[in-house]
């Protein structure tokens, strides 16, 4: 049995309260399809339980009017609570998003973080990132954390470069090849030091290979399973919160010894997210902690 992730015990999360399907910048949005407000507040709500029941624990930021994809806390920014001896919480760089339309969470999700003492750290203006949704750190067992980050149709290239040089950490970049799969946290689901979900049809041939060499034992994932959103889930110690589970795929990760919890989250896959995408880690340690602090 390998070692649990190092991270994703405590979450940020942002209630459905203004959320719904009000423009369409990926392929699955339909502003003609309606979001039952009730239903997706109760799917939330579940979704919340079943990471407490897990060991985790959730932290709010309160919903905005005028801003239905704020409960994509994903894409809020990239989390780096690495203590730097300060005694603040750590380091957030907030993202920098692609479409006009989500742009404005920015200002949201700075102020959430400043409030709460984490040191803002800025990407270049003109640089694209959507945070967590398109970079996930990978600890391999006995080796160096990288973050592994996806790019082209929300995220650029550079920003990938830029968070690295920034933050101290190795980057291991993989191009998004299918616009299904926008998202880097849709193709990638990190389980452990040697296991992770990944969904190759979504990557360039470089990045397949990048992953590759990164994972010992990857689940991989078929372009059917992967349009599933299995990819989509949320780890604590061994525990996969999925928002669906294709047969092979939960037998596979109860083989590896993972609980499978099933909580289903369709009101929000109108809008082209899953269970990941409605949760942000807050307890990712991303740079080498400063000498002493070990
Ligand atoms: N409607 C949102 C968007 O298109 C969904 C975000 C999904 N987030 C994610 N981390 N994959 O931006």
């Amino acid at each position: 049995m390998s070692t649990t992730l190092p991270w994703g015990r405590r979450y940020l999360m942002c209630p459905p309260r203004h959320f719904g399907v009000l423009y369409e910048i990926n392929p699955w949005m339909r502003t003609e399809v309606t979001v039952d407000s009730d239903t997706a507040f109760a799917q939330w709500e579940r979704l919340v339980d079943a990471l407490q029941a897990a060991g985790a624990q959730v932290e709010i930021m309160p919903s905005q009017p005028g801003l239905p994809d704020l409960v994509f806390t994903a894409n809020a920014g990239i989390v780096d609570a690495t203590p730097d001896g300060s005694g603040r919480p750590g380091r957030f760089v907030p993202s920098h998003f692609r479409h006009p339309e989500r742009q404005p969470e920015t200002a949201v999700d700075i102020d959430w973080f400043a409030r709460r003492g984490w040191k803002i750290e800025r990407l270049p203006d003109q640089l694209d990132h959507e945070g967590a949704g398109d970079a996930l750190p990978f600890t391999p067992e006995g080796g160096r954390t990288v973050l592994v980050s996806g790019y082209s149709f929300r995220s650029d290239a550079a920003a990938a470069t830029a968070l690295s040089q920034l933050l101290g950490i190795p980057v291991r970049l993989v191009q998004l090849v299918d616009p299904r799969l926008y998202h880097l946290d849709l193709t990638f689901c990190p389980l452990d030091g040697r296991r992770a979900i990944v969904a190759p049809s979504g990557w360039d041939r470089y990045g397949r290979k990048v992953i590759e060499a990164l994972v010992p034992e990857p689940l991989v994932l078929t372009e059917e399973e992967a349009l599933s959103f299995c990819a989509n889930s949320v780890v604590v110690g061994r525990t996969v919160v999925m928002p669906a589970t294709p047969v092979r795929v939960g037998r596979q990760l109860e083989a590896w010894g993972f609980e499978v919890v099933e909580c289903r989250v369709d009101e929000f896959l109108k809008a082209g997210g899953g269970c990941r995408c409605l949760t942000l880690a807050l307890d990712v340690r991303l740079s080498p902690e400063p000498a002493g602090e070990r």
